[in-house]
């Protein structure tokens, strides 16, 4: 695996070594949290799934009256160029939109594109056979539907997670539960209908995938879960681009099932996997 002082970043308007890439303090990202961003998975040298994360970041960007600077096939070239110069063939691109420099510090002006495309940590195997504990938090996210670059609420919480012995934290508003600072949710009933939240979330591509993965197996719903539904829930799983379908055993001190990853999720992570070599495969032709 290269070090990261060999890889490459797009930087308004440029592909610079990455240790060369720099923003000026006056933009809105520092001055005020304002930008959007999205992230791709790069496997074997492809960005997998990626025009449905380029429909999502352009959605981001126009719902924060941000204008990417760049079209959507000129984006897709800059992509290429990075993977060819970076020749990082299991990563996450991140592609950044923020306010730009501003200069009242509050007005956006035009938007800083940046992109980089770093080495990507999955979850081990261990992990994943084992599923994760995760606690609750009564929050929502401000706009929902958007990526924004504002985690705060997720990255305040992670010393009380720590504290508890929680792996994730899972937002939840008058009693109805959303998703994760960075991943979605889903239950799994006890007659193997798999449920995942309708509202107040970011569509995750995954989200959308394992839907429709599920859909070939299962009953599926899309609506509100309530937080007692969940703890009675046979199985639980979180998802994401990073983490693909992770197993969840626990939710604050109730243990879910039988406190072991229960088979529709692991189902679900090999139909997942299965879908992911089918899209390198189709790229390769
Ligand atoms: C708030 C939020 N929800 C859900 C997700 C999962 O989305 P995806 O499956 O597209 O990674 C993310 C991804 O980072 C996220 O930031």
């Amino acid at each position: 695996m290269p070090s990261n002082d060999k890889l490459f970043a797009y930087n308004l308007g440029q592909i610079v070594p990455l240790s060369e890439a720099r923003l000026h303090i006056s933009d809105l990202s520092v001055q005020r949290g304002y930008g959007v961003f999205d992230f791709v998975k790069v496997q074997q040298g492809y960005p997998l799934f990626l025009d449905d994360y380029l429909d999502r970041f352009y959605q981001s960007a126009q719902l924060m009256h941000l204008e990417v600077p760049l079209s959507r096939d000129e984006l897709k070239q800059v992509i290429a160029e990075l993977l060819d110069r970076n020749q990082l063939p299991e990563a996450g691109m991140k592609m950044i939109l923020t306010g730009g420099y501003s200069e009242d510090g509050f007005t956006p002006m035009n938007p800083n594109l940046l992109i980089t495309q770093l080495p990507l940590t999955l979850p081990s195997a261990e992990k994943v056979a084992k599923g994760i504990p995760i606690m609750t938090h009564d929050y929502v996210r401000e706009v929902p539907e958007v990526k924004t670059i504002n985690y705060s609420m997720g990255i305040r919480l992670l010393q009380e997670q720590k504290a508890v012995g929680a792996e994730e934290v899972l937002y939840a508003k008058n009693g109805i539960v959303s998703e994760f600072p960075r991943c979605n949710f889903f239950i799994v009933k006890h007659d193997d209908t798999v449920v995942t939240p309708a509202k107040n979330i970011l569509k995750g591509i995954t989200r959308k995938n394992v839907l429709t993965l599920a859909g070939r197996r299962y009953k599926t719903e899309v609506r509100d879960i309530r937080l007692e539904e969940v703890l009675q829930a046979r199985e639980c799983f979180l998802t994401s681009t990073t983490k693909r379908v992770l197993p969840i055993v626990r939710v604050d001190d109730v243990l879910i099932g039988t406190g072991k990853p229960g088979d529709v999720s692991l189902q679900l992570l090999q139909d997942l996997k299965d879908l992911e070599g089918e899209q390198v495969a189709a790229a390769r032709q």
